[in-house]
């Protein structure tokens, strides 16, 4: 199979961000509807994330037939015709139709919608758009991150104690007790911590520098797939638990002097008998989401 060109990938990743991000918003100001639960009580769905993502799939669908995508709301397909035999591609596209999806109903101007594209497994493009703003991060492999043409460098802070990090919480209660341990044990340590409500877009801050690092437990790929790239691609390392890819277990975005430090931090605070959080893509097969 011939090699993806990456240019066509970003180039369909920012309309199809772009004409997403806009159904949403449209959706927003016509009032929330259908706000419905997943995994808990706390984990929301609404009309509009369904209907982005069969946008977002009727779009691939037209711009590239036969290549996979993962996205929150539907689970994996392709993203062919529904008749089409699904096609062994080297492209899987990975999607939130809406990042931020409490905000979003509670109308809190700060969601988002993710594009990536992974080639051979590897995550090779991302597109994040701010619904709102319309702001937009894209990245490359290899070839840097940008807000709307700006060239992403992300934070040269050094030292812990000066480092104003973001982190998030999962819907699952237990998962969230043991968050709150942990973020009781950074607190203390660090600057200050924020919670916004999209992780794409926290990965995305990461990338300006308008925090200094993000970690977060319990995400799924369509959480972090584009912005992971986007920060990483604006020079922060980013990763997961001991050594491994960024995943369930943590996804670490952080200045290459500070990772090290902040990992470490957290694997001490995680508690010993502590699970892995839930992988959230194993209960798509129920069309449960997370
Ligand atoms: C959530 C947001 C939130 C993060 C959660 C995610 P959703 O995604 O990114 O910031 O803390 O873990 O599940 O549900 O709004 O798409
Ligand atoms: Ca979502």
């Amino acid at each position: 199979m011939p090699e993806p060109h990456l240019s066509e990938l970003l180039e369909v990743a920012v309309v199809v961000a772009r004409q997403a991000a806009d159904l949403a918003l449209a959706h927003r100001l016509l009032g929330v509807a259908d706000v419905g639960t997943k995994s808990t009580d706390t984990d929301l769905v609404t009309a509009a994330d369904r209907a982005v993502e069969q946008l977002i799939r009727g779009l691939l669908g037209t711009y590239r037939p036969g290549e996979t995508i993962l996205g929150e709301e539907l689970g994996t397909g392709t993203v062919a015709d529904e008749a089409g035999p699904a096609a062994v591609g080297r492209v899987r596209w990975v999607v939130d139709p809406i990042d931020g999806t409490v905000n979003y109903v509670y109308g809190i101007p700060h969601y988002a919608v993710s594009v990536a594209a992974e080639v051979d497994g590897v995550s090779s493009v991302g597109v994040v758009r701010h619904a709102v703003t319309g702001q937009t991060w894209s990245a490359v492999r290899g070839q840097g991150a940008w807000r709307d043409g700006v060239r992403l460098r992300g934070s040269s802070c050094t030292d812990l104690s000066r480092a104003l990090v973001a982190t998030g919480f999962a819907y699952h209660t237990a998962g969230r007790a043991r968050q709150a341990r942990v973020v009781a044990g950074v607190l203390p340590l660090v600057r200050d911590i924020r919670r916004f409500g999209a992780a794409s877009l926290d990965l995305c801050a990461a990338a300006e520098g308008r925090v200094d690092a993000y970690f977060e437990t319990g995400l799924s790929a369509w959480d972090h797939a584009a912005g992971g790239l986007v920060a990483a691609e604006a020079g922060l390392r980013v990763g997961g638990l001991r050594g491994a890819p960024a995943g369930p277990d943590l996804v670490l975005a952080a200045p290459h002097p500070l990772y090290d430090q902040l990992h470490d931090l957290l694997d001490d605070l995680r508690p010993p008998s502590d699970p892995a959080m839930p992988d959230p893509a194993a209960t798509l097969a129920g069309d449960s989401g997370h």
